[in-house]
């Protein structure tokens, strides 16, 4: 039995690739201070389970602030069913919270550690502030990674963020960060993955590392690349209303043929006009500008992509979306936390070629 410690844990993309593969595994810990993530993820993978610890509404505050994760006054000022729903998903999911409290005596055992760590100062859209060491920044919380891999050695390691991770100024960060591993007795793999080619309609280009302790004699990443398998048509939920007429603000880069959707990009970028494509602009936390557009009779009629299909868009099962919203989370934090996520094709992909290879 695989035993993971899912960090920056989200909504788990990771376990959800793990369970879509039909793996034998067991999450031993989370990690994450978002309120809604945490309760994302226990909806999606805890089946409602509720904790054996018998705390009263005082206790179980404490227990959630102590770790880092929400905002203590609204913790403070949660009535018991609320509060009773968060502190099962603290708990149930052991999510350690805040990594940068992490103390080493709490993490348990585990053969892979998973760190998709916070992309906001790497990325092309973000801050551009990097992740030097000390820096403060959120990417730089990759470092407080390294109490966890120095003393628990994890047999498997996987890192995941955004391809500019790779390039420019962060590409010293990300070269160190390999030779700091290589030094702990880790052997690297790493490429970028674009969900478009790995059977979800979406450009989402990510860098993703596979390190395995110890030498290792075969590729842990493969290039076997998918075409697109799920089209526009797999994505779309049908039941949708709300379309309105298409008025473009700029020039048209892109068609959608008679009887046809596709994605609209309706932001003109760099003054280039709005695009029009059979694939996805990449989803983003606080990013609403995604659309579909169809043609009908020659007339042109566009609305917002909704939470359902962000979902799809992210690889997730349907089931996924539901039990969020079965738990309560609004579709606008359920599109933030696929705009913080991987895309589950993209992750079992490379957890198959992990498991073909080492005969886990
Ligand atoms: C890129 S997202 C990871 C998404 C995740 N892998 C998934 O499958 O959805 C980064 C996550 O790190 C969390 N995070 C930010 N600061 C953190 C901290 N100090 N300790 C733990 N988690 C943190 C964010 O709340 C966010 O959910």
């Amino acid at each position: 039995m695989l035993r993971v410690f899912e960090a920056f844990s989200g909504v788990g993309a990771q376990c959800m690739a793990l369970r879509n593969l039909e793996k034998e595994y067991k999450v031993v810990a989370t990690c994450d201070i978002d309120e809604s993530a945490t309760l994302a993820y226990y909806h999606t993978h805890a089946n409602n389970k509720k904790s054996n610890k018998k705390y009263n509404d005082n206790k179980k505050k404490e227990f959630i602030i102590n770790r880092g994760i929400g905002n203590k006054s609204r913790i403070m000022k949660m009535n018991s069913e609320t509060l009773e729903t968060l502190f099962n998903a603290v708990d149930v999911c052991n999510n350690l919270g805040d990594i940068t409290k992490l103390e080493v005596k709490d993490i348990p055992d585990h053969d892979l550690f998973t760190y998709s760590f916070p992309c906001q100062d790497i990325s092309s859209v973000g801050t551009q502030k990097g992740l030097d060491i000390g820096s403060g920044t959120r990417s730089s919380l990759l470092w407080e990674c390294k109490k966890i891999i120095e003393n628990k050695k994890p047999k498997y390691l996987l890192l995941e963020n955004v391809k500019n991770l790779t390039t420019g100024k962060n590409k010293k960060n990300f070269n160190d960060w390999l030779t700091y591993l290589e030094k702990q007795g880790y052997t690297n793999y790493w490429k970028i993955f674009d969900a478009k080619d790995y059977g979800i309609p979406q450009r989402r280009p990510r860098v993703i590392v596979v390190s395995k302790y110890g030498t290792c004699h075969t590729n842990l990443i493969k290039n076997n690349e998918l075409k697109v398998k799920k089209n526009i048509n797999d994505i779309i939920d049908f039941n949708e209303k709300g379309w309105k007429k298409f008025t473009p603000k700029s020039e048209i880069k892109g068609n959608v043929k008679e009887g046809c959707y596709a994605f609209l990009d309706d932001r003109d970028w760099k003054r280039n006009g709005v695009m029009i494509s059979k694939v996805c602009s990449t989803q983003r936390a606080g990013r609403t500008g995604l659309k579909l557009i169809k043609n009908e009779n020659g007339q042109l009629f566009e609305r917002k992509l909704n939470a359902l299909e962000c979902c799809r868009l992210m690889g997730y099962n349907d089931s996924d979306y539901y039990n969020m919203k079965k738990g309560k989370l609004s579709d606008g934090q359920i599109m933030k936390i696929c705009g913080n996520s991987i895309v589950v094709n993209v992750l079992m992909n490379v957890f198959q070629n992990i498991y073909e290879e080492e005969a886990i």
